[in-house]
């Protein structure tokens, strides 16, 4: 079976447009993301648009705001201090990753923690990892609410993260824990990665290298998510990090790359846009 987070998606906007149309009557006014891209790298100018898409959808206002990419770092933090101290701004999210003169921790920890939509200040992550309440990063939401949507069994269940990045790697593998599976945690240095992952009931591949998972390191019957947004070097066209082609007839559950995680991504940063949005009105 190929779970469709591209399907999955559109209803959760879909429910979330009911709620947000609700809003101006009872708040006044509706959630708002600002959104920050420094450069013009292509992925990122393409994450950058589904987002300003996805906000139109859900009926979130949207301010994308484009730096050059050699924007110093004392301007974008000037560019965050006064989206924090912007009472009408709900989120912010700075597109990653940030050319090379530029810290991005410094910037990450910058942002004003209760508008982090992304989960990457250092206070959401200690919250995180002590299961206290806080906007969790989009991607391993994302992950946990496509399992659920599938109804895969996680507690219990042998789990295999390939990828240890901030990002996708660690949060995951936290979320993961946090609904009781074992959980494994791979990467550039693990032996013998295809004996680690062929033991995997859920394997989730975050490393960003195409076609990486090979049908021999997936066990039979597994539940495969493709966190990977690649070019194929052959055709040119979108691949994720596994051979779906070649595994998908092995895995019970798998996600296709385009149109698996990368929408439940996006759909999870509209959800944490309200979130923070509704924090606000109590
Ligand atoms: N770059 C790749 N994924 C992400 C994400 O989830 N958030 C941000 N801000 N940048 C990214």
């Amino acid at each position: 079976m190929t779970i469709s987070g591209k399907e999955l998606s559109a209803r959760l906007k879909a429910d979330m447009a009911a709620e947000v149309a609700a809003f101006p009557a009872r708040y006044g006014r509706v959630p708002h993301l600002a959104v920050i891209l420094v450069g013009e790298d292509p992925g990122s100018v393409s994450y950058v648009t589904g987002k300003a898409k996805a906000s139109a959808e859900v009926g979130i206002r949207n301010t994308t705001i484009r730096k050059p990419a050699d924007i110093a770092e004392e301007e974008l933090l000037g560019i965050i201090a006064e989206l924090n101290a912007d009472a009408e701004v709900d989120g912010i999210l700075v597109q990653l990753p940030l050319p090379k003169h530029i810290s991005e921790e410094r910037i990450i920890a910058a942002i004003d923690k209760t508008k982090d939509v992304d989960g990457f200040h250092p206070l959401n992550v200690a919250a995180l990892w002590q299961k206290q309440p806080c906007t969790l990063p989009c991607t391993p939401k994302g992950i946990i609410k496509m399992l659920k949507a599938a109804g895969v069994e996680i507690a219990g269940r042998e789990a295999v993260v390939i990828g240890r990045s901030n990002i996708v790697g660690l949060p995951v593998a936290k979320l993961l824990l946090d609904e009781n599976a074992t959980v494994t945690i791979a990467h550039s240095r693990t032996r013998n990665l295809a004996e680690v992952t062929r033991r995997a009931e859920i394997l989730v591949v975050a490393i960003g290298r195409p076609k990486f998972v090979t049908v021999d390191m997936v066990a039979d019957g597994a539940v495969v998510i493709d966190v990977g947004v690649n070019r194929d070097p052959e055709t040119g066209k979108l691949c994720g990090d596994v051979d779906y082609a070649a595994i998908e007839p092995k895995a019970s559950v798998i996600t296709p790359v385009p149109g698996g995680v990368g929408p439940m991504t996006i759909c999870c940063l509209m959800e944490n846009t309200i979130e923070c949005f509704l924090r606000k009105q109590k």
